[in-house]
């Protein structure tokens, strides 16, 4: 199997948000980064603005809720710089609904986005890093996974507790061959969908923290799992929820 001298890492739904903050800092660590992204005008950007040359970061684009596109972005990443150490399953709607107003088509497509997407690509990415004998995988689960979701919907929860449960069946499997698998569960992350600055801080007061968290913070948590100093850490969630759920 082809080795890249460099770690490399694909990160999902890297044009916007925690995954362009994943991307970010992934690259500043020194990975060489693939974007990938329904958004794939915006990956570029990303990509071109971390590096101009391509050479460390490069944008794919892919719809993850699309089993063929989902291999044909493992195959362009494995034909590029060959398949990825690290892999961050991070892609994901976020609708909201009623329990009981959500149809069998927006359920199934909302679990085929969020959370088979993460099979497929663990099953790729996971079979690969087992035969090289080193990986890390982290899937983006949420507080909605392990609450119910106060806001999203209950296909996003659904989905969301899946990722939890895939995350530590994987880990188990991948556990002798030196791949960690993990989960890391926001809540309360600053994003655009938050609204304004003064929304942010009313919805941190009602937090132990005091404070909403920022995507360079859940990045940080993502450098860590998917970095050489984790190696004993695997099926682990990391809440990352300014103290709202604690177990
Ligand atoms: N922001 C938070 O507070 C928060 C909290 C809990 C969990 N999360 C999880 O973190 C992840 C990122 O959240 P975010 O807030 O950055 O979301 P976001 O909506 O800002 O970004 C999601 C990205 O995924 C991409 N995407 C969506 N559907 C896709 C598809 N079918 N194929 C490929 N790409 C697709 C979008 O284009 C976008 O770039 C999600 O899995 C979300 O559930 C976020």
């Amino acid at each position: 199997m082809a080795e890249h001298p460099i770690r490399t890492a694909l990160v999902t739904g890297a044009a916007q948000g925690l995954g362009a903050a994943i991307a970010r800092r992934l690259h500043a660590d020194g990975l060489h980064v693939a974007l990938a992204d329904l958004n794939a005008t915006a990956a570029a950007a990303l990509a071109i603005e971390l590096d101009p040359t391509g050479e460390t970061a490069r944008a794919i684009a892919v719809d993850v809720s699309d089993v063929e596109s989902v291999r044909s972005c493992f195959a362009d990443q494995t034909a590029a710089w060959g398949p990825p150490d690290v892999l961050v399953n991070n892609a994901g709607r976020t609708p909201r609904a009623s329990v009981w107003e959500i149809t069998p088509d927006e359920w199934d497509d909302v679990l085929g986005t969020n959370l088979r997407s993460y099979l497929l690509f663990c099953q790729l990415a996971g079979a690969a890093m087992r035969e090289k004998g080193w990986g890390r995988i982290v899937n983006m689960s949420s507080f909605a996974g392990q609450q119910g979701g106060l806001v999203a919907g209950a296909h996003y929860a659904a989905s969301k507790a899946g990722a939890l449960v895939l995350t530590k069946i994987f880990a188990r499997e991948l556990a002798p061959h030196g791949v960690t698998v993990n989960a890391v569960s926001p809540a309360a992350i600053r994003t655009p969908a938050m609204g304004s600055d003064a929304d942010a801080a009313e919805a941190g007061r009602s937090l132990p923290t005091g404070r909403v968290g920022t995507a360079e913070e859940v990045a940080a948590a993502v450098a860590y799992l998917v970095g050489p100093d984790s190696g004993f850490v695997t099926g682990a969630t990391l809440d990352i929820n300014g103290g709202v759920f604690m177990r």
